[in-house]
């Protein structure tokens, strides 16, 4: 009688674990055939979603106003009002939001969802982001997502693991530091003497390849790769630089240098990995339209901060003292560097959508691609 209970209860745990490593919850019947077994996000500030709360680092967004206009209306450690690029990917394929990997919830079901590596501050280079000290860089990042396969592997086999990580969604986001946070960081920086714009650019271009190898080696076959924004657009920028509240020519000059070229690169890899591996979305592009055509997409404000102080609203941090603009719909810019969690949803559309700036294909297609073949 206890033998045959216990056995039975074994197998219901053993048909639940089945199911599960499946990948489909029985109960959750939401999820759409399209949507990836699990995404991983790797970069910067503009897509990380918390991890610098665990770590001893001034680049954090953990108090309000951040996060006013998020699910939670809380602070979460996203630079922004509300919801950022991935999380708005999430949204498209029919996900809940990440976790961020070293959130304490990340563990057994949690992993397999996928994971958020990202730490504000970080650059493409290890010596960009030295100021905010403890930061996950990206040789750091990367090892995580070694260690994450591991623990992924502990659960599940490393064979699922494997197909797991083949099949998702990977995100990289970075670049924009190493200009703002390291070239143009100071007058005469240590990277600025010894490197020319155009030389520098190659190196980032360089290491950034270096990056997008790595995370081929690791699996990764499905990934999006953005460079930078209009650098010399945003208010923070226009705050120090401009005289008019103009774009910053010289920092402009350093986004339309690197982004095309971060582009080349990925072609030239794809041609070589003989396969689309990776996917460049020219964010620069993307995000200059709203910039020079605001009417067009309901902006109002593109030069000012909706969250700061000083001229343009652009000085210093976002904070609880700081002027907090009435309607954040109408601004581009959240505070000094991040969009409003309105330019992420029309960014995140063209992502999808778009036809002009997704090379060599947009989501929707990489994402119908996938179904096909599953
Ligand atoms: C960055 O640091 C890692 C070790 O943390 C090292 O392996 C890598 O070569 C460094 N990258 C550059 C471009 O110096
Ligand atoms: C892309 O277009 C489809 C079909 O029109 C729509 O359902 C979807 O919401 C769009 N995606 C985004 C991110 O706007
Ligand atoms: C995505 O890109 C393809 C190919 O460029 C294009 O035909 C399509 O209209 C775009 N949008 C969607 C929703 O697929």
């Amino acid at each position: 009688m206890l033998s045959s209970l216990s056995l039975t209860i074994i197998f219901v745990f053993f048909y639940l674990n089945l199911v599960w490593q499946a990948g489909t919850s029985p109960i959750d019947g939401s999820k759409t055939k399209n949507s990836p077994p699990a995404f991983f996000v790797f970069g910067d500030s503009l897509v990380d979603n918390g991890n610098n709360n665990f770590l001893i680092t001034s680049a954090r967004a953990d108090s309000p106003p951040y996060g006013i206009d998020y699910l939670s209306h809380r602070p979460t450690g996203r630079f922004c009002n509300g919801r950022t690029m991935p999380d708005l990917i999430g949204e498209q394929l029919g996900m809940d939001p990440l976790l961020p990997y070293l959130d304490p919830e990340m563990y057994g079901k949690n992993l397999l969802k996928g994971a958020n590596f990202a730490s504000a501050g970080i650059g493409i280079l290890n010596d960009t982001g030295i100021q905010f000290v403890n930061i996950i860089r990206m040789p750091h990042q990367l090892m995580f997502f070694e260690e994450y396969q591991k623990r992924v592997a502990a659960i599940v086999g490393s064979q699922k693991t494997k197909k797991l990580v083949n099949e998702a969604l990977v995100m990289v986001t970075c670049g924009g530091n190493d200009f703002v946070n390291n070239y143009y960081l100071v007058r005469h920086s240590l990277r600025s003497v010894q490197y020319k714009l155009p030389a520098f650019v190659r190196l980032l271009t360089n290491e950034y390849q270096n990056i997008l190898m790595r995370l081929y080696t690791l699996g990764a076959r499905k990934v999006l790769v953005t460079a930078t924004g209009p650098l010399g657009c945003a208010p923070s920028v226009i705050a120090l630089h401009s005289r008019k509240g103009e774009c910053v020519t010289e920092l402009q000059r350093a986004a339309r240098l690197f982004n095309p070229q971060v582009t080349a690169m990925i072609g030239s890899l794809n041609k070589r990995l003989g396969s689309n591996v990776f996917i460049s979305a020219q964010a620069h592009h993307i995000f200059y339209d709203f910039i020079t055509k605001p009417k067009a997409f309901g902006f109002e404000v593109t030069n000012k901060a909706c969250c700061g102080q000083g001229p343009y609203n652009g000085m210093g941090l976002c904070n609880a003292l700081s002027h907090l603009c009435p309607d954040r719909a109408k601004y581009v810019y959240w505070d000094g560097y991040h969009p409003t969690e309105r330019a992420n949803r029309l960014i995140v559309k063209e992502l999808f959508n778009g036809t002009k700036y997704m090379k060599p294909m947009n989501l929707s297609t990489l994402m119908s691609v996938d179904s096909n073949k599953g």
